[in-house]
């Protein structure tokens, strides 16, 4: 099980921002959508682009290369050229702290 990292404080990450952190190798772009957080892999399903240097668009990630949006509440690919989802993680607030993890592999 991997351990829980810190994005940002509470407060550090304001409403239509994102910030990217590594966990265990895993890209993960960690998402204040109105004062609610989310997680999705800096991955696109397409043909790898990292959706963190696209833009937010609503409650989706719109990929910089082709265009493809992903839903950043289900990872799922809501435009062509993606047809698969691209991974979401859980995220929490603990001690006043943004945390994510990947649990892909617990
Ligand atoms: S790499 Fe993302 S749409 Fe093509």
């Amino acid at each position: 099980m991997s351990d829980w990292i810190t994005v940002a404080k509470v407060g550090e990450l304001a409403p239509g921002q994102w910030r990217v952190v590594d966990a265990d190798g895993a890209q993960i772009v960690v998402i204040n959508y109105k004062g609610d957080y989310f997680a999705i892999e800096d991955v696109c399903s397409h043909d790898g682009g990292q959706l963190s240097n696209g833009d937010l668009d609503g409650d989706e990630f719109i990929c910089p290369r082709h265009g493809a949006a992903f839903c950043i509440r289900t990872g799922k690919a809501m435009t062509p050229p993606a047809y698969d989802p691209t991974a979401i993680f859980p995220v929490r607030v603990e001690g006043g702290e943004i945390q994510v993890r990947d649990d892909r592999w617990d």
